[in-house]
């Protein structure tokens, strides 16, 4: 599965863990991999491995300076391919600084972040086009945080419609302070047990949840699930909330939520809101990607609140789901679980890149990292008494595709 991740491009960083020309070198772990990412003197960005090619010192420690890091023990210098261009202690006639070169990755910034790829060079991926990586920055937060499973326990949560019913629910949801951009709660409690019907499509797939909510009338909430690990999350109105899971290693994440406005930039109001916790991203300890609600704490869960108001006690939706997904182990033995018709959207997800990474190894390369286009859909909650999800697709089709949509 690794080598399939590594045909595409995948997002690792803020720009702002990278300030500025010749700023710090962070340490970048990502697929298993030890990295240092650094940002040169032209304001390039080089993720380089970690260890010097000559005595294994950390580039952690490194200089940054003059289009290169320097390594400070014996002063051997690397530019951003991982070329050593420099070394001080060998002397000056000597070209073995010539055949020395790091394993290097490119990255670049797009959408509000700086995405790697990992894969051979032969074969390099193009950025997908999705909807909020193309808008400009005004209309866009984007959030980082590490949770502490594999990939796919986060992600399932994303494609997984029936936990929000339970999970995230309230115990009075007729008090429930409506923000209008989630579902309404009330709503979630009418009908427990969503149909989950799931379209394959080139990108991955969509699925639709089927809610009845009364009077003859059907709550649609349309996901999209896009290779290898995207989700576009229904929503009612803007800010609408999108995520990707990136493996920092088998046991742990590097979670990236965007919540974006296609049509305008964010308000303060917006940004302010996500800045609570409430949801998306969680609140995270200062100077860490760390959330502050974790296992080490038991996510601060309130067993009061728990009697009284909520049906976990713990406080925001993110929260819940992280509590709920690192407690299954950081990898679940997957041969122990009972799935049922409410997972189809999970099985789906599992299937298709089970395929793909067969099919790599058959030598068959994933078609998608190559159509960044197919990446231009969105997601969709709906109100309509249409009970067949593929009429209901027909006739929102200009809504869920970006091409039919107005252009930025
Ligand atoms: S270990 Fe890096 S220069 Fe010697
Ligand atoms: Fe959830």
């Amino acid at each position: 599965m690794g080598e399939l991740l590594r045909r595409f491009w995948l997002p690792a960083m803020l720009p702002d863990e990278l300030p500025e020309a010749d700023s710090a070198p962070v340490r970048l772990r990502l697929l298993g991999e030890d990295l240092i990412a650094f940002r040169d003197t032209n304001g390039r960005i080089g993720v380089v491995t970690e260890q010097c090619a000559h005595r294994g010192a950390s580039l952690f420690f490194g200089r940054n300076e003059e289009c290169g890091l320097r390594c400070v023990y014996h002063g051997w210098k690397y530019d951003l391919t991982g070329q050593c261009v420099d070394m001080p202690n060998e002397p000056a006639e000597s070209n073995f600084k010539e055949k020395i070169r790091l394993t290097a990755y490119p990255a670049q910034e797009y959408g509000g972040l700086i995405w790697v790829y990992m894969g051979p060079a032969e074969h390099v991926a193009q950025l997908p086009q999705l909807e909020w990586a193309l808008l400009p920055d005004s209309h866009r937060s984007v959030s980082k945080w590490i949770q502490e499973t594999n990939y796919m326990q986060g992600y399932e949560g994303d494609i997984d419609s029936s936990h929000s019913s339970f999970l995230h629910s309230l115990l009075k949801p007729a008090e429930a302070e409506d923000d209008g951009k989630t579902i309404s709660a009330l709503q979630k409690s009418i009908d427990k047990s969503p149909r989950i019907i799931v379209r394959t499509t080139d990108y991955g797939f969509f699925y639709g949840a089927q809610r009845a909510v009364g009077n003859g009338t059907f709550n649609w909430r349309i996901t999209q699930s896009l290779l290898p690990t995207f989700s576009l999350i229904p929503f009612i109105a803007y800010p609408a909330n999108a995520r990707v899971w990136v493996p920092i290693d088998d046991g742990r994440t590097m979670t990236f939520n965007v919540s974006f406005n296609a049509e305008a930039p964010l308000t303060e109001k917006d940004r302010e809101w996500r800045r609570q916790g409430r949801a998306f991203p969680p609140e995270i300890l200062p100077g860490t990607f760390t959330p502050k609600r974790n296992a080490s704490n038991d996510y601060l869960l309130d067993r009061e609140l728990q009697r009284t108001a909520s049906y976990t006690g713990i406080f925001g939706v993110n929260d819940q789901d992280r509590a709920i997904q690192e407690s299954m182990a950081p990898i679940y033995d997957r041969r122990r679980e009972h799935l049922g018709t409410a997972d189809g959207a999970v099985i789906a997800a599992r299937r298709n890149l089970l395929k793909l990474a067969k099919d790599l190894e058959q030598g068959i390369e994933p078609w998608l990292a190559t159509h960044p286009e197919a990446y231009r859909v969105r997601s969709m909650d709906v109100n309509t008494t249409l009970a067949d999800l593929d009429v209901v697709v027909n006739e929102h089709r200009l809504a869920l595709q970006l091409d039919g949509a107005p252009t930025h």
